[in-house]
């Protein structure tokens, strides 16, 4: 990799990244941080790319959630465990209806820092920095708490590290064991449509793994029964951090960033020539960029080029967030441009961040039915270019919250507050996750079907 190294980015234009009123103390916290241990391993992040190689060809399917902000306030146990078990779930439901190998990647263990679309948040005429997400600042709208504070990236380096523990111990220690498909099913989701399917399925799937233990089949000479592999990602946005946390691997040669194993650049600060690009060409992590309205075809194939020259697959994701009403005239150009030029990429569905409204009362929300018409319309472009829609990447959680509108358990404009709780975006709840994925394992069924 010419002219690159872990720190060429603070050469380049940098976007969304926070000032520090103490940068000596930045610098010392960054200098801590390259002393700690990597939170992923290089052999880790290379089978995850050759897992998404999978999906570039067709062969597998991306499942991507998690907390659109994960939150300091919010570390728990069962904040993580369910949104664990959410994503377990709705992955047994892909791999079971539409017979397709599932890789799960949770926007967990490191999805802190924010860009935002202002530098300011102005409330009854007190203008004060904007919430940057807790490895930056406080939420709390006061003076010192949004000044951005660089202790916080120990933090949040601490509580990626406990996370990433505990998901471990969650997909290899037993609990993700298949034949505990039924136990998996959270409380609250009880009684809805969605899980009466998948207390169906859960049968189903029971009865296959009785069989197959008796054909001499179990757990015990399959580890693929008895555990799964969750991966991690987060927006790659505080590039010191990033840079902080990159190590160098002396058995293949290449640049790991250990912060997470796939890191994604955001909408906002993909430009071409920019500190974000630059950083994340160098590194040997599969990575992914958003791709929202306003990218024309030949910057997306400028991005592809910095990002991707050999043309490795599995090494770029490209998640696309166009909204419901923009997808089926915006997504076919881009399409038609990287099928042109040879490019193998992972294409997958954000189906969020271009359907978020505002309602009356000033909450974000987002509405089932939208986010389906996304999916669905993506799904269709795919069809019709002769192209595979690879995956979905979504904002959700275990938990019982009322942030999305819609879904069979409706949540209403009127019932949101009730269990509104997020530091950010509006995220589906379980039992919203569970109907999307049944309701993407059709859509997955056919495009198998007819491929
Ligand atoms: C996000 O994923 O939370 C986000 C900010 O997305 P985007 O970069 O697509 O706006
Ligand atoms: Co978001």
């Amino acid at each position: 990799m010419s002219n690159w190294n872990p720190g060429s980015w603070r050469d380049k234009p940098a976007s969304q990244i926070p000032e520090y009123p103490d940068p000596a103390r930045l610098m010392a916290i960054e200098d801590t941080l390259r002393a700690y241990p990597p939170l992923v391993f290089p052999e880790e992040v290379n089978a995850l790319k050759s897992d998404l190689a999978r999906v570039a060809e067709g062969n597998a399917f991306l499942l991507q959630g998690g907390d659109c902000a994960e939150s300091f306030a919010d570390f728990r146990t069962d904040t993580i465990r369910d949104t664990f078990r959410v994503l377990l779930q709705m992955a047994v439901v892909l791999t079971f209806a539409a017979a397709c190998p599932v890789v799960k990647v949770g926007r967990m263990a490191g999805q802190f820092a924010k860009p935002r679309s202002s530098p300011y948040e102005v409330r009854e005429g007190r203008r004060l920095p904007s919430y940057r997400g807790d490895i930056v600042n406080d939420i709390a709208f006061d003076h010192d708490a949004r000044t951005p504070d660089p202790e916080r990236l120990l933090r949040g380096y601490n509580q990626a590290a406990a996370t990433i523990n505990y998901l471990r111990a969650c997909a290899q220690g037993g609990f993700a064991d298949l034949h505990k498909v039924h136990q998996w099913n959270l409380d609250f989701v009880a009684n809805s449509p969605a899980v009466e399917r998948y207390r169906d399925l859960a049968d189903r799937i029971s009865e296959a793994l009785d069989f197959m233990r008796a054909c001499g089949i179990g757990s015990d000479a399959t580890p693929e029964i008895r555990g799964t592999t969750v991966h991690t990602s987060h927006e790659c946005l505080l590039l010191g951090y990033e840079e902080a946390l990159t190590r160098h691997d002396r058995t293949t040669g290449l640049w790991v960033d250990s912060s997470a194993h796939f890191p994604w650049c955001g909408d906002r600060t993909r430009e071409i020539g920019g500190a974000h690009l630059e950083f994340l060409r160098g590194i040997g992590n599969p990575v992914a960029v958003k791709v929202g309205s306003n990218l024309s075809a030949d910057d997306l194939l400028q991005i592809i080029d910095v990002l991707n020259p050999a043309n490795e697959p599995g090494r770029l994701t490209l998640i696309c967030r166009f909204g419901a009403e923009n997808v089926s005239a915006q997504l076919p150009p881009l399409i038609r441009a990287v099928q042109r030029e040879g490019r193998t990429v992972v294409w997958s569905c954000d189906p969020m961040h271009g359907n978020t409204v505002e309602t009356a009362k000033g909450l974000k929300t987002r509405g089932f039915d939208d986010l389906m018409t996304e999916i669905r319309r993506f799904f269709e472009v795919h069809r019709t270019e002769g192209s595979y829609a690879g995956g979905v990447h979504l904002e959700l959680t275990g938990q019982n919250v009322t942030e999305c509108t819609g879904g069979s358990h409706a949540v209403t404009e009127e019932t949101l507050a009730s269990g509104y709780h997020t530091n950010c975006d509006p995220r589906l709840n379980a039992n919203q996750s569970l109907e999307i994925a049944f309701q993407i394992a059709e859509l997955l069924k056919e495009e198998r079907r007819s491929a």
